[in-house]
């Protein structure tokens, strides 16, 4: 298969790269580096990644952006910087994508624990994560021309740990090439509207 990985620089991107690399051919789309750049808050930019590819059968996106704050300091900003960036940007890469990519494919898109096991400061991470599981449940039985769509949820990846270790005490973390089997059986398989919690 023909597989874009968008934000496949990343800790988790990384992963599945690795992952689906010895099977399959891998396109590496982010925002500054890969073999592609795309702006997933842009729309515009979306369109003209798209452009650049053809023959597309799985689009992953492991990427996306939100503020974590106390709640009672959070604005109206934070919470908007959250839904322009990791969930417009990846409803987005579908909603163009269903133009482009070949029948039968599929997406991939990751929400996160946080959204069913709440911590400080993550409200909007909570927001995000269950509109974007949300949104894929409700997309699979609307999917045109045999297309597919999941979401991988996992926990704290181990290799985050250094950067967000302090917000997860009492959490086990999870690798991220375990991960990286969520986003394999999603698009290796043949299952569609589901979430895949990885590591809790
Ligand atoms: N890390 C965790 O413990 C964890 C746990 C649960 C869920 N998640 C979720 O997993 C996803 C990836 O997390 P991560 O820790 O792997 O992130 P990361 O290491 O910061 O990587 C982010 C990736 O996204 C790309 N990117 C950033 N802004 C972009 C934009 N505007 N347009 C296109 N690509 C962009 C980056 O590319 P450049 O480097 O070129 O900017 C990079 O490839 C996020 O949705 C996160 O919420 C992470």
């Amino acid at each position: 298969m023909k597989i874009m990985v968008v934000g496949g620089t990343g800790t988790l991107g990384k992963a599945v790269v690795k992952e689906l690399s010895a099977r399959h051919e891998i396109i590496i789309a982010a925002h500054q580096s890969g073999d592609i750049h795309v702006d997933i808050t842009d729309p515009v930019s979306i369109e003209n990644m798209y452009h650049t590819v053809d023959n597309l059968d799985a689009v992953i996106t492991t990427t996306g952006k939100v503020v974590f704050r106390d709640f009672l300091a959070m604005k109206a900003e934070d919470y908007q910087l959250g839904l322009n960036d990791k969930l417009m940007g990846q409803v987005n890469l579908v909603m163009i994508g269903c133009r482009y990519i070949n029948d039968r494919g599929s997406f991939t898109l990751t929400s996160g624990i946080l959204s069913e096991d709440p911590i400080r400061t993550a409200t909007s991470a909570a927001l995000v994560n269950a509109a974007i599981d949300g949104f894929v449940r409700s997309a699979a039985i609307e999917m045109p021309r045999g297309l597919r769509i999941n979401s991988v949820s996992p926990t704290v990846l181990t290799e985050s740990l250094v950067k967000y270790g302090s917000y997860f005490h009492g959490f086990e973390s999870v690798s991220a090439a375990r991960v990286a089997l969520a986003f394999s059986k999603s698009v290796e398989g043949l299952q569609t509207g589901q979430t895949y919690r990885v590591g809790y």
